[in-house]
């Protein structure tokens, strides 16, 4: 049990459902609640007023003589300096994230785990709350963000975030490191952590990680290879499986093939190392194919820092390490599973069990004291990279920031804005939204989630600024009665009512429904996609019953089968708000009130309940297989019918698409002796890379919106490749948030690359340019295009 006490941090968030035996369970209840405890108070309590930085030479002027010190000297210059001042014992404690301090050098304690997934979290023990700094600002969960298609959005945020985290460091509240984004691709609707991803889409998820990892990291500030603060991709690889039906992700082995892994798993990591810079990758619980990702070198020495050039170190998640060796039973012995994953290229191990087991390793011949060089190596050069050995950050770069910076009004209204344009509107009768705030004079406001705080920031999250709950966001319009229906979202006994009499007087219903993380959450996967309890009763008698239009708001983060609303006439109207943060309800009433229109599109499938009964949450495969009847995930493969579908999303305006330039054939010059050149070939391999290298084409779009209000449009370009290597029926090649004026038009260009575009990714994982008729769709147009050799 030692272990328990010495990483409780994990134990909240991460093992809080593991299955252990009954005794284990008994004292593991008694930690837990002793965590709990002693963390409210810490979360109160001031800490240290000062940041945590090594090299102070102003209080030790001794240390301006040590090379790791000498901010002239190259980051691996600096790191070398220091490896070789360690003995091995103190190399070991910085394998941890609760890491070492070694006074002689002026080297202070550090805590690695901080989280900034939609703000700056408390979770994990780096960052805490206090009366110099209350709260953060927190930005919608990250499945609304997603659905607002606006690139420049994802980066903006994560600038404003790590302003708020490096000003709550500079007054000792936060670490520099944050293991945020989570870019798992979001492959079944049941998980309980789709909601801390940007969706279901390679592609979006891809511009998503990149972005924001920008933002987070912000290198932009002057030095090229310096960080704002450091952010970390995880959950590296092929984790969507959190606890359904007695599976857990502590002993679940997803079996991927190759070819899923390629064109699904790995591109949100691989645009998030290559395009977004990070400095940090987090293997996760799971196996792949048999083997813990924390100890595949393949994955980890071979992809991550071989091909894709991690420029960083890679972490374990709490704490997958003593997770392979005590749940997996990975390796024989603890010092076999600490020599495994340092071998395999970890750098660091968010728990305790590298520092505990990784000495006698050494000793016993397992690992080499230079694989521990390596490792911590990594280590050091991000925090040298983010000025932590460079003395006072008060005199740097972002030491002007402080607690003045956090909880702004740009940023709150950020908060707001993100909101806005992720809401999404399924539905919309003539004549329902917007409501006019002049014409309606009263509103009935009825759900469990018509009045929430925190259910709005959903998990990963932090003290807010401040709330506005949906009653509250809508009662600065008109005048409102408010009806609960339910005592929460789980809704055992609808009390409809009072609902019912609330909604047959007012001009207006507005129902806000959903789940919270009761209902999706770490460790708790949903096993339905119905509406929890008796929410679909509340909603059907609320709409019989009321005098004037009803907008239903699912506040959620995974889809529902809501077709029964879908379908009800008395149902005029359906938005998906995800958690749409602290300002989420200023958000719902800016949309319903028609002062924004809605551009939100939906980053993942809503299936029917059907689905459930088919697709077990275990099989991994991405496309269907008729033999069985598996009908595929997400839109790319699955061939079922759906509640609603990827990109789905109304506005006020209506908007047209006119093709004003795309090439209809595309020839692809080879060789005279290239194979394809005599006997016939469905697709080229992309090793003849210089074949399609830099040929590219622009499509021309006009756009015009035909509405009378203004708005911002997501155009999306898609393709259906041809029917080759068992490719994707269709899949996103690009998107672009346009702004339109009532009745105005723009222009929208996409350039595809034909190798990286036009490519499908075979069954063994390779790369390949699909050869024949591929469909580009646009909105409602479809164009042919040929590619030949
Ligand atoms: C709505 O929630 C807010 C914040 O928790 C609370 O102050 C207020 O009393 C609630 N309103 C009603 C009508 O229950
Ligand atoms: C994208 O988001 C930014 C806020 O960062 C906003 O100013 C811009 O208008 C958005 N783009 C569109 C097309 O809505």
């Amino acid at each position: 049990m030692h272990f328990w006490k010495v990483t409780m941090a994990s134990a909240l968030q991460n093992r809080v459902n593991r299955a252990p035996k009954v005794a284990s369970a008994l004292l593991c209840f008694f930690f837990f609640f002793f965590f709990l405890f002693s963390s409210r108070s810490s979360r109160v309590s001031a800490q240290s007023s000062s940041a945590v930085f090594a090299c102070d030479v102003d209080k030790n002027p001794n240390l301006a003589s040590f090379g790791f010190c000498d901010k002239s000297l190259g980051v691996n210059q600096r790191v070398s300096d220091l490896v070789k001042r360690l003995t091995l014992q103190e190399k070991i404690t910085f394998l941890v994230n609760a890491a070492g301090s070694v006074s002689r050098l002026g080297i202070p304690k550090y805590e690695w785990w901080s989280e900034a997934l939609h703000g700056v979290s408390y979770v994990g023990p780096g960052t805490h709350f206090s009366n110099v700094v209350p709260g953060a600002t927190s930005f919608p969960q990250v499945i609304l963000t997603a659905a607002t298609f606006n690139a420049s959005l994802f980066e903006t945020i994560g600038k404003v975030v790590s302003t708020e985290a490096r000003a709550m460091y500079n007054v000792g509240l936060a670490g520099l490191t944050f293991w945020s984004p989570n870019i798992n691709i979001f492959r079944d609707p049941r998980w309980g952590r789709g909601q801390e991803t940007p969706g279901e889409d390679p592609l979006l998820s891809s511009k998503y990680a990149a972005g924001y990892v920008k933002g987070l990291q912000q290198t932009d500030g002057g030095n090229p290879n310096g960080l704002k603060v450091a952010a970390c991709c995880k959950h590296y690889t092929a984790y969507d499986l959190d606890n359904w039906k007695g599976v857990d992700r502590y002993h679940f082995n997803a079996v991927v093939t190759k070819q899923d892994m390629d064109d699904t798993f790995q591109p949100p990591f691989k645009s998030c190392v290559i395009d977004g810079n990070v400095a940090s990758v987090m293997c996760s619980y799971n196996q792949v194919n048999g083997k813990p990702t924390c100890a595949d070198p393949d994955l980890l020495q071979g992809v991550v820092r071989g091909e894709w050039k991690l420029n960083g170190y890679i972490v374990s998640d709490c704490d997958s390490v003593e997770v392979l060796f005590n749940d997996q039973h990975y390796t024989k012995t603890p010092e076999e599973a600490a020599a495994v994953s340092i071998m395999a290229g970890l750098d660091l191990n968010c728990g305790s069990f590298l520092g505990k087991h990784t000495e006698a390793a050494v000793k016993g011949g397992l690992v080499t004291e230079t694989a521990i060089d390596n490792a911590i190596s990594n280590n050091f050069a991000t925090l040298i990279r983010l000025g932590f050995f460079d003395g006072d950050p008060s005199k740097q770069l972002y030491g002007k920031l402080g607690p003045k910076d956090v909880c702004t009004p740009e940023h709150q209204e950020l908060a707001r804005e993100a909101a806005r344009q992720g809401i999404v509107l399924l539905k919309n009768t003539a004549g329902s939204l917007p409501l006019s705030p002049t014409a309606i004079k009263s509103l009935a406001v009825i759900g469990p989630n018509a009045n929430v705080t925190k259910t709005m920031i959903g998990n990963y999250e932090g003290t807010p600024c401040k709330y506005t709950t949906p009653l509250q966001g809508l009662a600065a319009s008109v005048s409102t009665t408010y009806s609960p229906g339910c005592a929460n979202v789980a809704c055992g006994t609808a009390q409809v009512d009072d609902a019912k009499k609330a909604a047959a007087s007012a001009d207006a219903t507005v129902l806000v429904v959903g789940a919270d993380q009761s209902i999706e959450a770490e460790s708790r996967d949903r096993i339905t996609l119905s509406l929890p309890g008796q929410q679909s009763l509340l909603i059907t008698e609320v709409a019989k019953a009321s005098k004037g239009p009803v907008i239903l708001v699912i506040m959620s983060g995974g889809g529902f089968d809501i077709s029964f609303a879908k379908s009800d006439d008395k149902v005029t109207s359906i938005l998906w708000v995800g958690y749409p943060g602290e300002a989420g309800g200023a958000a719902i009433a800016d949309v319903i009130f028609g002062s924004y229109n809605p551009s939100g599109r939906l980053p993942m499938t809503w299936y029917p309940e059907a689905y459930v009964d088919k697709v077990p949450m275990t099989n991994m495969n991405m496309r269907p297989d008729p033999a069985t009847g598996y009908p595929g995930r997400t839109y790319r493969f699955y061939t079922g019918e759906t509640v609603y579908a990827f990109g789905d999303g109304l506005s006020y305006s209506k908007v047209n698409h006119h093709l004003i330039q795309a090439p209809k054939l595309v020839s692809i010059p080879l060789e005279e002796k290239h194979v394809c050149r005599t006997s016939k070939c469905k697709s080229l391999d992309l090793v003849d890379k210089q074949s399609c290298e830099n040929l590219a084409f622009d499509i021309h779009l006009r756009v015009k919106n035909e509405g009378k209000v203004s708005g911002s449009h997501t155009v999306f370009l898609f393709s259906s490749p041809p029917s080759v290597h068992n490719s994707p029926q269709k899949h996103l090649l690009g998107f672009e948030k346009v702004f339109l004026g009532a009745q105005s038009e723009s222009l929208v260009k996409f350039k595809v690359d034909v190798c990286k575009d036009l490519s499908v990714v075979d069954e063994l994982g390779s790369r390949k340019v699909a050869l024949g008729r591929h469909v580009l769709h646009v909105g409602d147009l479809k164009h042919t295009l040929s590619v030949r050799i």
